[in-house]
């Protein structure tokens, strides 16, 4: 379940990351390209937690998800900014 629950998070944040891209870019062929990338990333972070639904209860994924989110997010605190996908 982890696997999975990690891949969606790596999967969300990509799509966070060409979202920032999208609204930032003024060339319009750029700023499509990059929309493309984040619904596109966006969906991948959805499938991996479909498969885990296919595996555990509902409520045990979820839960997880959570946790490995809020831990996520105090690594992300700590890190540097930097300009990268993962
Ligand atoms: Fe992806």
């Amino acid at each position: 379940m982890d696997r999975m629950l990690l891949a969606s998070i790596i999967e969300c944040r990509g799509a966070e990351r060409f979202k920032l891209i999208a609204d930032a870019a003024e060339d319009r062929e750029i700023k499509s390209f990059y929309k493309k990338l984040w619904i596109s990333e966006a969906k991948h972070g959805h499938i991996f937690v479909k498969f885990a639904l296919n595996y555990w209860p509902e409520e045990d994924v979820y839960a997880r998800l959570e946790t490995l989110n809020e831990a996520e997010g105090e690594i992300c605190e700590k890190l540097t900014w930097r300009p990268a996908l993962h």
